[in-house]
């Protein structure tokens, strides 16, 4: 979507937006995959709210982008604009176990970072891909740790009000990949209570989840991670693999040779060309188990 208005494109500088017109967002997803649209970068979090009210009275529709890391966009010219949170310094504040992150921090440095600090818990989560606000949305998780089970207090901008909160954590709900934020509410930080640790320690659990990743994950390949959640119980990707799967694929878009459940670009994959790919492997899961796999990766596709 494009934004042509002058008055409106006008008033987004007023109020501290860079806008980029035309972005593709293959260039700002891990999948690269995506369309075009303008993309709204918001310099000044203290006009949000107005932002939000602006592009609203204007008929705009929107979303906002995290690391883009968990997403599959679709292809062409999409019909809406795309917020993005700049990175605020400072992104990280520390006070004894409590550290206080910036959404749009980067969950891997934020994790070194607190190492550090001597501050340990989410060594796990080193190797997830994306930024502190997507993590705590999908509540995103590894080798024993999830996100939200750190969480003290979230601060967001609740959309359905314009009102700036700070949520505690008793009234956020977080479950396997889901939490309990509205789809609209934009996270802006997040104060996670740490574990103190010495530096070798969590350097060595952060050393280890490090190893058992690259084993075991297509790192170096275009990916949004793993594509469905696994059923209670079992591992999608293993059921995946025991089809003889890996490797099949509908254009560029492939079951990784190294880990079944992550769908991978291998060149000029298209959206439509992933969501067949699913859409194929879903069908033979059912067909051959009765088990109905349900996407973890998160889609915008209409
Ligand atoms: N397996 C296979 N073939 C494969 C993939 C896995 O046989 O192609 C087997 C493995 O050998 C293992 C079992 O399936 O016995 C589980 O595999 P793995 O340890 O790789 O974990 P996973 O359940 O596939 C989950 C998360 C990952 C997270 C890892 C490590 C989901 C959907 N996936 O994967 O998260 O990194 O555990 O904790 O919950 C993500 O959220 O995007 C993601 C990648």
């Amino acid at each position: 979507m494009r934004l042509g208005d002058p008055r409106l494109l006008e008033d987004l500088k007023q109020l501290g937006v860079e806008v980029r017109p035309g972005e593709r967002l293959a260039d700002w997803t891990s999948l690269g995959i995506g369309g075009t649209t303008d993309l709204l970068v918001v310099r000044e979090r203290r006009y949000l709210s107005e932002l939000v009210q602006r592009l609203r009275r204007a008929g705009v529709p929107f979303r906002l982008l995290g690391g883009g890391t968990n997403l599959l966009v679709a292809d062409g010219e999409l019909p809406w604009v795309v917020l993005h949170l700049a990175r605020r310094e400072p992104t990280v504040s520390i006070s004894g176990p409590h550290v206080w992150l910036d959404a749009a921090e980067d969950l891997g440095r934020a994790v070194t970072t607190c190492a550090r600090a001597n501050l340990g818990g989410m060594e796990g989560l080193v190797g997830v891909p994306g930024s502190v606000g997507g993590a705590l949305r999908m509540n995103a998780g590894a080798y024993g740790t999830e996100i939200g089970s750190l969480v003290r207090r979230v601060e967001l901008l609740r959309m359905a009000t314009g009102t700036l909160e700070q949520v505690e954590q008793s009234a956020v709900r977080f479950g396997y990949r889901v939490s309990s934020f509205a789809p609209d509410d934009i996270i802006l930080g997040v104060e996670l209570e740490l574990v103190e640790r010495p530096y070798a320690e969590i350097v060595e659990r952060i050393r280890a989840a490090n190893v058992k990743r690259r084993a075991s994950q297509p790192l170096n390949q275009k990916s949004a991670g793993c594509i469905f959640k696994n059923p209670p119980g079992l591992s999608a990707g293993r059921l995946i693999d025991e089809l003889g799967l890996k490797g099949f694929r509908v254009g560029d878009a492939m079951v990784s040779e190294r880990h079944a459940n992550f769908f991978v670009n291998v060149g000029q994959a298209s959206c439509a060309d992933m969501l067949r790919l699913i859409q194929l492997v879903r069908e033979r899961v059912y067909r051959t188990y009765g088990i109905e796999l349900e996407e973890e990766v998160i889609l915008w596709v209409n």
